[in-house]
């Protein structure tokens, strides 16, 4: 599965990552934020097709780390929380990048990224580098001084530890069990870039994973699998993938053992995601630094410990636009190119699309009868502008799965057309058995 070369053998061409950012742009997924003021660099805003999609992306991976399991459970922890947790996390001594100057063009890089020459101007002429610490600071209150001091989290991870406890206790809980988290998170990055590959505002998908000490290393390998598949799950084909072991020196602070599910973006290998066994870290540091006892207490044998933890932490944001990537494809379909988004059913924004044949208003009351049906189980859109053909191909483009089109015989024959997006297969189907034959294709 771990590929030796560093170099992916199927990376997509630059074309096809500015066929995604042009696409975005266009139909309403990603906007430059407050672009009518010129924008702020590397900060984006989610339009509505993005915003749909987005969510589809955070739900899918809910499902399957939450809904469909009995041994893990939610929170939704605070953005802004007590700066101490900052510190006994470690972010606030360790959780920065080096940082140069370029001494001639004044730009700022990330000294482990570039090799010695600023990659703008060229000059060699580089201050030292020096640690920047990547959480954003601000001010609770008032007053701008030292003990109203507060960041915005760099990860959602923290809210799981302090409130082991208390999940523990409410949720009467017992190792292995996980608490999962998506949010939004915050980090001064010094080379944002790559569109919304790294942002500074950005939403991570996370959950920790508490077990008994021994059992880590079990429970590590176990979820690399499990989130190594899900990716293909949700329909990014293997070749596409990798899961990339972190050598010794690449280790975080916190950690024992890190894999990398890895995609294979325009630009090389790029992380979708870390798998971490972080030990007792974490809860021992909260331990320490406030001065409560944070542990596990079984009752039945009496024993008492504190537990590793395993964390799969994901980037939702980041993960959206290598779905984009992988679903984006041409062909050509009757003569004619079309764009086509083969998205998984469940991450397109739009599940179905209503398309009345005429604006007529008999034939619109019985497509907005179909839609009202539709609606129910599944996100629709509904468009009756222009001709049928650029009707599809608009969907298409958007990755819609499935299209129904109602025509002046449905008004005859009570039946609608249903038109797949992959195949373009078109069959006929009575209107009373169309939410039954979208959930076959779609899931309920
Ligand atoms: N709690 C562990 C943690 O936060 P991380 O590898 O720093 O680990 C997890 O972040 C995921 O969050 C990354 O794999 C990536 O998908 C996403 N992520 C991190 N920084 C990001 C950024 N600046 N922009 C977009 N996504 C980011």
């Amino acid at each position: 599965m771990s590929l030796e070369t560093t170099e992916p053998e199927h990376a997509f061409s630059g074309d096809r990552f500015d066929a995604i950012v042009n696409l975005c742009k266009r139909r309403g997924f990603v906007f430059p934020s407050a672009e009518i003021y010129g924008g702020i660099r590397s900060t984006y805003d989610y339009g509505p097709l993005g915003a749909l999609m987005l969510r589809n992306v955070k739900e899918a991976w809910w499902r399957s780390m939450v809904q469909q399991r009995d041994d893990v459970v939610p929170l939704d922890a605070a953005i802004l929380t007590n700066p101490k947790v900052w510190e006994a996390s470690g972010h606030l001594a360790t959780f920065t990048d080096p940082l140069v100057d370029c001494r001639n063009c004044k730009e700022r890089w990330r000294a482990d990224q570039i090799e010695g020459v600023c990659p703008n101007c060229g000059s060699a002429d580089l201050t030292e580098a020096r640690p920047f610490n990547l959480m954003f600071k601000t001010f609770v209150g008032p007053l701008e001084e030292d003990a109203s001091v507060a960041y915005l989290r760099p990860e959602t991870a923290q809210g799981m530890f302090v409130n082991f406890a208390n999940v523990l206790t409410t949720m009467r809980k017992k190792p292995p069990f996980g608490i999962a988290q998506i949010g939004r998170s915050f980090r001064n990055e010094i080379t944002p870039g790559n569109f919304v590959f790294r942002t500074r505002e950005f939403e991570q998908m996370e959950m920790e994973f508490f077990v008994p000490p021994p059992d880590a290393p079990r429970w590590h390998e176990y979820w690399c699998q499990e989130r190594f598949s899900w990716y293909q799950r949700y329909g990014i084909s293997p070749e596409l993938l990798r899961l990339r072991v972190h050598d010794a020196e690449e280790l975080s602070h916190y950690s024992a053992a890190t894999s990398d599910v890895e995609f294979a973006f325009p630009w090389g290998w790029g992380e979708l995601e870390g798998i971490a066994n972080r030990t007792d870290f974490d809860l021992n540091a909260h331990a320490r630094h406030s001065g409560v006892r944070i542990e596990y207490f079984d009752q039945a044998s009496g024993e008492r410990y504190v537990p590793y933890v395993i964390e799969p932490a994901a980037g939702a944001t980041r993960t959206m636009m290598a779905f984009l990537l992988a679903a984006y494809d041409e062909d050509e379909v009757g003569g004619d190119r079309r764009v086509v988004l083969r998205l998984h059913p469940r991450l397109a924004p739009y599940q179905v699309a209503i398309l009345p044949l005429s604006k007529k208003e008999h034939l619109s009351g019985l497509a907005r009868e179909v839609l009202a049906m539709c609606r129910e189980r599944y996100m629709c859109d509904f468009d009756d502008t222009q001709s049928i053909g650029r009707r599809y191909r608009r969907q298409d483009e958007i990755g819609t799965p499935l299209c129904v089109t109602v025509d002046f015989d449905s008004l005859e024959d009570q039946a609608v057309t249903l038109r797949e997006r992959d195949s373009t297969q078109q069959i006929r189907i009575p209107i009373s058995a169309l939410v039954e034959e979208l959930t076959r294709r779609i899931g309920a």
